[in-house]
């Protein structure tokens, strides 16, 4: 499939965008996000889910919160590691949707980070009036528009890179993106941020992504989960790569120099998650140019 098979450059996904309000009230309710983020739609979409999510629970004792958390704290940890042991100190992240990561970053490295939260135009005017209405916008923390699709014009990634200091690292964050695409399409964005990244003096991409795990003991779940969540957003949601390596083929073919593949249950005795009996199925990938 080409790219512009079913994802012009002008297709309208925004009907993605009312996942985020359900992984906003995610991180609301496990006192990840800030009171200043609530929103009740997001407590209504999360309560639409809960019976499915129970469900998933029971029979696989993890659900598609268990993976989201998973994703959400490992990115966090592997951004301050970022900034803390390699000098990066300009944040760009794309599809940020009410992610509660930009105003708590920006709480904890104010004088030190520069923070683009960037989103469809109807998402980035929701971020920008629940950040502005708290007076959480600065020179320093700014919302910005951006489709991952647009080639050109305003709200593309290159546009988006040009408010940058060319000359300071910078590290790109997608979370619950890239699986809303087929790989043709998240591979053609993919080699467009690395083609940005490799004009900064380091890049580094952070993303998460669910991979096709067909030997997963569960995998019959987890394809209920991805349907599930194709339901909520009126779309597909494919998995890519069948495993860790193929991750790591796939992202040097779109220009990553380094790639490193996480795997949650790495990080069971240093962050706050859930041990689970099964394999996750989620990967979190550090990709730098
Ligand atoms: C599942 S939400 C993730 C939100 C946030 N990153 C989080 O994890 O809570 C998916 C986000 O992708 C955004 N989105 C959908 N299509 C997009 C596109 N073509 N370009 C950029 N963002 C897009 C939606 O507006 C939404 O905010």
């Amino acid at each position: 499939m080409s790219p512009s098979a079913n994802f012009s450059p002008d297709a309208d996904t925004s009907r993605i965008s009312i996942s985020a309000l359900y992984t906003g009230h995610v991180w609301f309710r496990h006192g990840l996000s800030l009171p200043e983020l609530y929103s009740f739609k997001g407590k209504l979409s999360y309560g639409a889910l809960a019976p499915v999510n129970a469900l998933i629970r029971a029979v696989a004792g993890a659900d598609i919160e268990t993976f989201l958390l998973e994703r959400h704290l490992i990115i966090d940890e592997l951004l301050s590691r970022a900034i803390e042991q390699q000098g990066v100190c300009q944040v760009i992240e794309i599809a940020a949707g009410m992610s509660p990561r930009g105003a708590c970053f920006m709480r904890k490295y104010a004088h030190s980070l520069r923070y683009i939260e960037a989103d469809l135009p109807e998402m980035a005017a929701r971020k920008r009036r629940y950040l502005s209405q708290h007076g959480l916008l600065s020179d320093q923390h700014q919302v910005a528009e951006c489709n991952i699709l647009a080639q050109e014009g305003a709200d593309s990634l290159s546009v988006l890179f040009s408010s940058l200091d060319s000359s300071k690292p910078v590290l790109v964050i997608t979370e619950g993106l890239v699986n809303y695409f087929e790989l043709p399409v998240i591979t053609d964005f993919w080699k467009r941020l690395a083609d940005n990244l490799v004009t900064f003096p380091k890049g580094i991409y952070l993303t998460e992504i669910y991979p096709d795990l067909q030997e997963h003991p569960l995998y019959r779940w987890v394809q209920f989960a991805q349907k599930v969540v194709g339901l909520l957003t009126r779309g597909g949601y494919p998995l890519h790569y069948r495993d860790d390596q193929e991750i790591e083929v796939g992202f040097a073919g779109c220009g990553f120099a380094e790639i490193k593949v996480h795997n949650p249950a790495s990080y069971y005795d240093s962050l706050p998650l859930k041990k689970l009996e099964i394999p996750s199925a989620v990967r979190i990938v550090e990709a730098a140019v």
